[in-house]
């Protein structure tokens, strides 16, 4: 008897071979040109947010309705049960479901599930698992989407890679400087990680601008070291603002939470208090080689990037974020055919 092909999920972008990621990018390029050239008629797309969302969700929705097809939303406060994920226990607790039966039982009705799974956000050590979303691609019997776990935001890479693309042509031996921001509600890690290998291995040099205490995580550095490697780049982290900058052809700003005082609110808070400066305005923007600005939004502004940037000439933040919309489609387009 046949075995079933394993099923293609989206959890992290550099699981996807090279060239996937190249014609996932040219299929985006195409539907931007022409909207209506792709049709998902009859298809359907679950997804299931455990946190909010503005961009991931309005995008995908759109996306699913320009195609042809149709979108499930729910929210997880609101439209399903509290989902159990510990395996083989007696479910006397909270939780009346299990995400294997819930998994299950959404393949039925839909072509692809689409996750933004919670953050515990008491342990950087738990949460770094990345648990809940390798769940879902182990009980779904459609793709599985992440939407934004812990440590990856594929889709969001996706559209920064385009957005790259667009602005500066060929990335090989481009300057990417990734610059911390300071934020009272910063975000996970998970675009910087995924931006970061992502970069690295399209050809970019990557810098990477933080405070002391603000290091990402050692097992996302390694990858990205030996992806640089591989890939002839070069990624350098703990860099200050004015160094990583120097000479960069864009700027990404991205706030995130320190790993050291991760789940520690009243320590986080004191730290970020400490890290005055970490904002990113024309005089930092001057140092970079005609650079231009990114970021994934939400943005704080004046706080983050200043109103004269954000508002500029140099910021690609609105096409950045409209390239979500197309980088789904053909998401949405590839993974309905696997
Ligand atoms: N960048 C991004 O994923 O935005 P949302 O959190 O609003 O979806």
């Amino acid at each position: 008897m046949s075995e079933k092909p394993p099923i293609a999920h989206l959890i992290r972008l550099h699981d996807l071979p090279e060239q996937d990621v190249d014609d996932l990018l040219d299929l985006s390029s195409r539907i931007k040109r022409r909207p209506g050239g792709f049709q998902l008629n009859g298809k359907s797309v679950g997804m299931l947010f455990f946190r909010g969302s503005l961009r991931t969700r309005a995008s995908f929705e759109a996306a699913m309705q320009q195609l042809g097809g149709h979108s499930i939303n729910l929210n997880a406060s609101s439209d399903f049960w509290e989902l159990e994920t510990t395996v083989g226990g007696r479910m006397d607790g909270k939780s009346p479901e299990h995400v294997k039966d819930a998994a299950a039982v959404l393949s039925r009705y839909v072509n692809v599930l689409a996750i933004r799974p919670a953050l515990g956000g008491q342990s950087w050590a738990i949460d770094r698992r990345d648990e809940d979303i390798q769940s879902w691609a182990r009980y779904a019997e459609v793709p599985v989407i992440n939407m934004e776990s812990a440590l990856w935001h594929p889709l969001q890479s996706l559209a920064d890679l385009l957005t790259l693309r667009e602005t500066l042509g060929p990335l090989r031996k481009k300057k990417l400087a990734i610059v911390w921001t300071n934020s009272p509600t910063p975000a996970s890690s998970a675009v910087t990680n995924s931006l970061l290998l992502s970069a690295a291995r399209a050809g970019m040099d990557v810098r990477v601008a933080h405070p002391s205490g603000y290091e990402l995580d050692d097992e996302v550095l390694s990858s990205a070291a030996h992806i640089a490697e591989i890939a002839g780049t070069t990624v350098e982290t703990g860099l200050s603002a004015k160094d990583a900058v120097s000479g960069a052809h864009v700027v990404y700003a991205r706030s995130w939470q320190g790993i050291e005082d991760y789940g520690n609110p009243t320590l986080s808070a004191s730290r970020r208090a400490r890290e005055r400066g970490w904002m990113i305005d024309e005089a930092l923007m001057r140092q970079g080689a005609d650079a231009k600005l990114m970021h994934a939004m939400p943005v704080r502004r004046n706080l983050e990037v200043t109103d004269e940037v954000f508002d500029g000439a140099r910021s690609l933040i609105y096409a950045q974020a409209e390239n979500r919309l197309h980088t789904q489609k053909a998401v949405l387009v590839k993974f309905n055919r696997t």
